[in-house]
């Protein structure tokens, strides 16, 4: 009895013991399948794991489900672990997306419940990959650093600028699992009437690929935040911002040789430079939406540019190829489309019809299951490629990092240099001895206005949610001249009588004018001008003969034209973000000298907007002769509290051929009595081209101080092959015998390119 008492017990125990550590290795990563094993390279990881999939979970990484649908009825970001587990156990869901301002304990403690949630329901132990918009730093964060927009970061024309940005953003958030950030935004700024101006860099072509892949390669280091990893998202692939009507996500038609020349050079710039991930334009390009284009998506994403990373739908794009486009006649076919098309993962972003569309189209045979291997080779790949497997939880004990002073600094700092002095009839900067100022204006006295759309909420319009010890630009301006009386008078609430009683006392008027926060299609307008409300504002306040300095604080450059003459001074602050008041305010006080230049070209009327690198014949006129002006300030417009002089340019030959180069120097002296920031802008010019060429093009660029008195020589290597080509309407690189001028500032030369290769 004792022995088969003994063996029942041993046995019990063995069963006890091994079922525990067979549970015990369920739920801990690291000993199970090959896949695992981090020895093992990322493609064998891949291989392993890929084939013990089943179809079904196959498609789950190809899901990407909004952070709604895994929160808590009530309560804003708790998570519901229930939800998330039912998602994983039934559809094998690979992602999730989005968030509400949440504190970092709230996001940590969310993330952190969804990935064990998720792990712990998935046979295969497949971690979450969360993806989130933090487009202009971590905005999506309580205590979190909202940087300027891009807009913004453009106008500093320094790159490193753009990386502070990038890994600020990282820093701040890989801890919390956001370990996808859906930024940089790389399309042009073409067309000041698209609500989504003020994420791009701006309308040319090489500050786009610079700020941009300065800002992936920064966001993307993999020292950011050890043992986590970010992946940055392109988007939106491909000529999403030039749409005809200026409205958000409606039709654009683009030349496959402008689509060349001018939109896909940012994405190659950042394919070249490792971004893992692309997002897909909403909307169509001559014709066709982008997300059901087998040439966008496969023959020139994959084939032609080389991008070896996922590519994302955006919000609910496969099921607008069918509600919205019209090229589908059902969902069904709208995810046959996609697919065929080269589409990795769907933003669905709230159903899993997509999973059973795409399920029983490969068991329909119309798409291969090969074709399904190829999606999540490369989205596994992702996953592998950031550690998730051995990292999948968030950590909460290095919150200090978040809104440090080192990032706060560093924000501030951007802010500063992306601000740019339109105008100044001498009055800039203001003697911090001046009496009274009086600030006016709808954007002066709430945070919201510095921040714009995507801060602390996707339209950033709830004052609420801003930091409290963020000044707005008011106080920012009170504290800054703490000598002088400093006023503010809400003109909403007040007559014109009481607001001419107010502007009596004042030695200066400070107006802030611009836009009311506003994403994506919200922003969508039929009128360039600045509002007739803010208009008549500003013509009152002009009357009243005090001098005026008028800040606009606006997502893109509304018109201004009528107050641009009787106002002493103009400042584009665009949407400068948490430190953009206190930026303001030093510039007006001198504190700090501006260097923030134009990244577009600012329109003078509504009717048109002739970008810098427009083409010869696009020059305005008219039958008489050419017409006065098409705008009130130049792309790389912008000025400064000294003066520089440009002097001596020289290029080491004057011929050139195909694997030679030529050097230009120009020395750029500091004439004026205090240091300043100079941004050198070299433009080429091709006088006769087989496809007409744009009148000027920027080639290089270079930001450095120059203290007062001193001269810096600037310098430029020109290559042919990068700096003299041009692409035709098959993207091939065509480089054409003849004349071309260089030209930075008033300075030019003359040079030619032989025939000789
Ligand atoms: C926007 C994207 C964004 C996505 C996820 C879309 O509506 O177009 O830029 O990343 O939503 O929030």
């Amino acid at each position: 009895m004792d022995k088969r008492l003994a063996l029942i017990c041993f046995i019990l125990v063995s069963f006890y013991q091994f079922g525990f550590s067979q549970k015990k290795k369920e739920v801990k990563p690291g000993n199970k399948f090959p896949y695992f094993d981090s020895n093992l390279s990322i493609q064998e990881r891949v291989d392993d794991l890929l084939k013990k999939m089943t179809l079904e979970e196959k498609v789950g990484q190809m899901t990407q489900i909004n952070f709604t649908l895994i929160k808590k009825d009530s309560g804003d970001m708790v998570i519901d672990t229930a939800k998330v587990g039912a998602l994983i156990r039934k559809h094998h869901i690979g992602s999730f997306l989005n968030g509400y301002p949440a504190t970092p304990l709230q996001t940590f403690k969310f993330v952190d419940g969804m990935q064990k949630a998720a792990i712990r329901n998935s046979r295969l132990q497949i971690p979450i990959i969360y993806g989130i918009d933090h487009v202009h730093g971590a905005a999506f964060l309580k205590g979190g650093s909202a940087f300027p927009h891009n807009i913004n970061i453009a106008a500093t024309f320094n790159p490193e600028i753009a990386a502070d940005a990038g890994k600020s953003t990282a820093v701040e958030t890989a801890d919390l699992g956001h370990h996808w950030v859906f930024s940089p935004v790389l399309d042009l700024g073409r067309n000041p009437y698209w609500s989504r101006f003020y994420e791009t860099f701006g309308e040319d072509p090489l500050v786009t690929s610079i700020m941009g892949t300065s800002y992936i390669k920064a966001l993307q280091a993999p020292n950011n935040s050890v043992p986590f990893k970010q992946a940055a998202c392109a988007k939106h692939f491909l000529g999403y911002s030039d749409p005809r009507s200026g409205w958000d996500r409606s039709p654009a038609e683009i030349s496959d040789q402008k689509l060349f020349e001018f939109f896909s050079p940012s994405f190659q710039s950042a394919f070249d430079a490792g971004v893992k991930t692309v997002m897909i334009n909403s909307a169509e390009i001559n014709g066709v939406p982008v997300h059901s284009s087998y040439k966008i998506l496969t023959d020139l994403l994959r084939n032609r540019m080389g991008f070896k990373g996922v590519a994302v739908t955006d919000w609910e794009d496969i099921i607008k190829l069918y509600t919205i486009h019209k090229v589908a006649e059902n969902y069904k076919e709208a995810v046959y489309q996609a697919i065929t098309a080269g589409v990795d993962m769907s933003m669905t972003p709230y159903d899993t019809e997509f999973n059973k569309h795409l399920i029983e189209l490969v068991k329909e045979g119309r798409i291969s299951e090969d074709r399904i291997n190829l999606s999540v080779r490369r989205i596994l790949t992702l996953k592998f490629d950031l550690g998730l497997f051995e990292n999948p939880y968030p950590r909460n004990d290095r919150f200090s990092k978040i809104g440090s002073v080192e990032i706060k600094n560093k924000n501030f700092l951007a802010a500063s240099e992306s601000i740019v002095l339109l105008k100044n009839d001498s009055i800039l900067p203001l003697s911090k001895g001046v009496k009274s100022i009086l600030v006016v204006g709808p954007m002066a006295n709430e945070k919201i206005y510095l921040g714009g759309g995507w801060t602390f909420s996707w339209l950033g319009n709830q004052e609420a949610k801003y930091p409290a010890d963020m000044p707005t630009l008011f106080t920012a301006i009170k504290s800054e001249f703490n000598n002088s009386t400093v006023s503010y008078v809400d003109s909403k609430k007040i007559s014109k009588k009481e607001l001419l009683s107010y502007t009596d006392k004042a030695n200066v008027i400070i107006v802030a004018a611009g836009e009311e926060p506003y994403t994506e299609g919200v922003g969508n307008i039929n009128d360039l001008t600045l509002n007739e409300e803010q208009l008549d504002l500003i013509h009152k306040l002009q009357e009243t003969g005090k001098p005026i300095i008028l800040i606009l604080i606006e997502g893109r450059p509304r018109i201004i034209t009528k107050i641009y003459d009787p106002s002493k001074a103009i400042i584009f602050a665009g949407l400068p973000g948490l430190e953009g008041g206190r930026a303001i305010a030093k510039i007006l006080s001198g504190e700090v000298n501006p260097s923030g230049k134009l990244p577009f070209t600012y329109p003078a009327f509504p009717g048109h907007h002739v970008p810098y690198n427009h083409k010869s014949s696009d020059s305005a006129q008219n039958d008489i002769g050419k017409l006065k002006y098409t705008s009130i300030a130049d792309f790389g417009h912008g000025l400064s509290y000294t003066n520089f002089s440009y002097n001596n340019l020289k290029l080491s030959d004057t011929v050139l051929s195909t694997g030679k180069k030529i050097i230009a120097t120009v020395e750029v002296k500091n004439t004026g009595s205090r240091a300043g920031k100079e941004t050198v802008l070299w433009f080429i010019s091709d006088e006769v081209g087989s496809i007409s060429r744009p009148i000027k093009e920027l080639k290089h660029f270079e930001k450095r101080e120059v203290k007062p008195g001193a001269s810096y020589t600037f310098s430029f290597e020109i290559s042919p092959e990068k700096h003299l080509s041009f692409p035709n309407e098959k993207g091939e690189k065509m480089l054409e015998p003849g004349y071309f001028k260089i030209q930075v500032g008033k300075e030019v030369k003359r040079f030619y390119l032989s025939k000789n290769y």
